[in-house]
């Protein structure tokens, strides 16, 4: 009788543990995205940051990461949000721009604009809700346009003109993804902040103002973590928290001979189509039959500007393949702007420099329940985010680029997705040796 029982009992943990390999039992957390833009690897290092010490010891840090080259605000929040290179998603620059029409919209301007993000790589919201979950964004890139015609559940585009740095406004959106949470059981949240790009735009990054914003980041810090166990969800929810690129202070004359290209090609005569004066990156559309012209022109014209036509792009930048990227990419060594008919930039910070240069690297901290406590991780691609989040979400990913080895160790249970195979074997380790003990009788 007591032996029918206890095989009874294996049977049934068998049993048990058979569902939950085919529907997703699992109770997922939920999980917050925090992109700060522009906040450099190293920007903590001359601050005093207690609240983003206390995250490294409640928390993971990585030393730094690497974004997508094309080191700009709009293609590479969305290569976080998709987990897909630049050429594949098609976002490859802030401005929306069709190179025929000679149309360019502003950043802020292209935030509605669907046709510019909706080029057949699903960002992590529309994949999410496909699966259940329900999703918010909150001013993150890219969180305003329709994907295949689906919306993001719910979505706040910031405005033109809307001020970067205002602390109580920066606490007010805290409050009110804490209540996405709370009250409307979102699973998912982009929350975007301007700062410290802006002001390392405008001052440069090595200055006071900047260490002002980051203390004013770690202060905001403290309130999120406040905010969370006000909310109960210390035991619910995930945080990681990153940026886009790093800045570096743009070097002018007489430290350096500025690059201006037009002292060494007229634009009128050979070009149709130019993305300039914004920071390292830039793009030219030569007029018919002019390629070759421009390139030889410009490509020993200044020690310290690299030219490419598209066929010479390295593969390994991943920009080529993308019909938007131009046939001319001209890129400046770190901190020289690419200026194209007068010199009328005033950044004292920019980016768009190669993503391997140290100041263009980004920050990576993430805390929650599913993550490990003082945990130093590696550095790692940008495009390694997007299966982390898919495995914290418990969403099958859509193709990406990025690889879960990069980021997985990070995890409490670092072990394959699902959980469910290791109760599995054990229950029917436990049914063979109760069957044994059986037999034994
Ligand atoms: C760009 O503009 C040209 C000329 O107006 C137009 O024919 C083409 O469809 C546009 N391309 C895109 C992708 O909108
Ligand atoms: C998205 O689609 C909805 C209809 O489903 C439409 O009302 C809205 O204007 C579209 N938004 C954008 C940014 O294209
Ligand atoms: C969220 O959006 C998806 C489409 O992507 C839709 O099917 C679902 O009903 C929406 N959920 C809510 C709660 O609005
Ligand atoms: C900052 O934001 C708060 C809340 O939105 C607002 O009341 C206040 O006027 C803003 N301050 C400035 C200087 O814009
Ligand atoms: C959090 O939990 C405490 C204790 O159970 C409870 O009093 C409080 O109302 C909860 N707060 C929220 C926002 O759910
Ligand atoms: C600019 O070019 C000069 C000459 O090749 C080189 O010595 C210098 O290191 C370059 N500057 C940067 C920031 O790469
Ligand atoms: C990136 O992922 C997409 C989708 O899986 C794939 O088509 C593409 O070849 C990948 N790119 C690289 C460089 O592996
Ligand atoms: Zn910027």
């Amino acid at each position: 009788m007591q032996l029918k029982l206890l095989l009874l009992f294996a049977v049934s943990l068998c049993l048990d543990a058979v569902p939950l390999s085919s529907t997703r039992t699992k109770k997922h957390n939920k999980l917050l995205l925090i992109s700060f833009d522009g906040f450099r690897w190293d920007y903590d290092q001359d601050v005093h940051t207690p609240n983003m010490d206390q995250l490294v010891l409640e928390g993971v840090k990585a030393k730094y990461i690497t974004p997508p080259m094309i080191t700009m605000t709009s293609p590479s929040h969305f290569t976080t949000i998709t987990g897909r290179w630049i050429e594949d998603h098609g976002v490859v620059h802030n401005m929306m721009f069709n190179s025929t029409s000679l149309l360019k919209l502003t950043h802020k301007n292209t935030l509605k604009r669907s046709e510019w993000w909706d080029n057949g790589a699903l960002p992590l919201w529309i994949t999410a809700q496909n699966q259940g979950l329900k999703t918010a964004s909150y001013f993150y890139p890219g969180g305003g346009a329709n994907y295949s015609g689906q919306v993001v559940n719910m979505s706040l585009v910031e405005a033109e003109g809307h001020p970067d740095d205002n602390e109580t406004e920066w606490r007010q959106k805290i409050d009110t993804v804490m209540s996405w949470y709370t009250e409307e059981n979102f699973d998912f949240v982009t929350l975007y902040y301007g700062e410290p790009d802006n002001v390392g735009h405008k001052v440069g990054p090595e200055t006071e103002e900047r260490r002002k914003i980051i203390a004013q980041i770690d202060r905001l810090l403290g309130y999120l973590r406040e905010s969370i166990q006000r909310n109960n969800l210390t035991d619910h929810l995930n945080v990681i928290i990153t940026s886009d690129h790093g800045m570096t202070t743009i070097k002018k004359k007489p430290e350096v001979k500025e690059i201006k290209l037009s002292e060494y090609m007229n634009f009128l005569t050979l070009t149709h189509f130019d993305i300039l004066d914004y920071g390292g990156f830039g793009m030219i559309r030569p007029r018919k039959g002019k390629v070759q012209e421009v390139y030889d022109k410009l490509k020993n014209a200044h020690p310290n500007l690299t030219v490419y036509k598209k066929e010479e792009i390295p593969e390994h930048f991943h920009i080529a393949k993308n019909s938007r990227i131009q046939d001319i990419v001209l890129i400046g060594d770190l901190g020289f702007n690419l200026n194209s008919r007068i010199i009328f930039y005033v950044n004292k910070g920019d980016h768009g420099f190669s993503n391997e240069e140290m100041d263009m690297k980004a920050i990576f901290r993430a805390f929650g329940p599913d993550f490990r406590k003082n945990f130093l991780a590696e550095p790692f691609d940008s495009v390694s985010i997007y299966p982390l989040m898919c495995k914290l979400l418990g969403v099958a990913p859509a193709p990406n680029n990025g690889s879960l080895s990069d980021t997985q160790a990070m995890l409490v249970d670092d072990s394959d997705p699902g959980g469910h195979v290791g109760r599995i074997q054990t229950s029917v380790g436990l049914l063979i040796v109760m069957m044994f003990i059986a037999f034994l009788h």
